[in-house]
């Protein structure tokens, strides 16, 4: 049988996020039983985006330096805040 999504438990999140470098990535994965990539974002240094969790978009995938804003704190992105 189909898998029903409820859009009401989806939440419809938000969370931003900042670039610190160009060529930031941030990619859409899709809700449901299969995990694909079904949208890609670039930012350059500088650049803000507000993002929100969907009915297609339960995860998502950063890459780069950037700092990325959430209801539970705000985390860095990226090799260079590794120790
Ligand atoms: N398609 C998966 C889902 O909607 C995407 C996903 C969300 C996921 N959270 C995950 C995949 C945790 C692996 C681990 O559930």
């Amino acid at each position: 049988m189909e898998q029903e999504i409820l859009t009401e438990d989806i939440g419809g999140e938000y969370v931003g996020v900042r670039a610190l470098e160009d060529g930031v990535t941030i990619i859409g994965l899709t809700r449901g039983k299969d995990t694909r990539f079904h949208h890609t974002e670039k930012l350059d240094r500088g650049e803000v985006m507000i993002f929100q969790f969907t009915e297609h978009t339960s995860a998502m995938k950063i890459r780069g330096k950037a700092e990325i804003f959430t209801k539970l704190g705000t985390i860095k992105c990226g090799k260079e805040f590794l120790d």
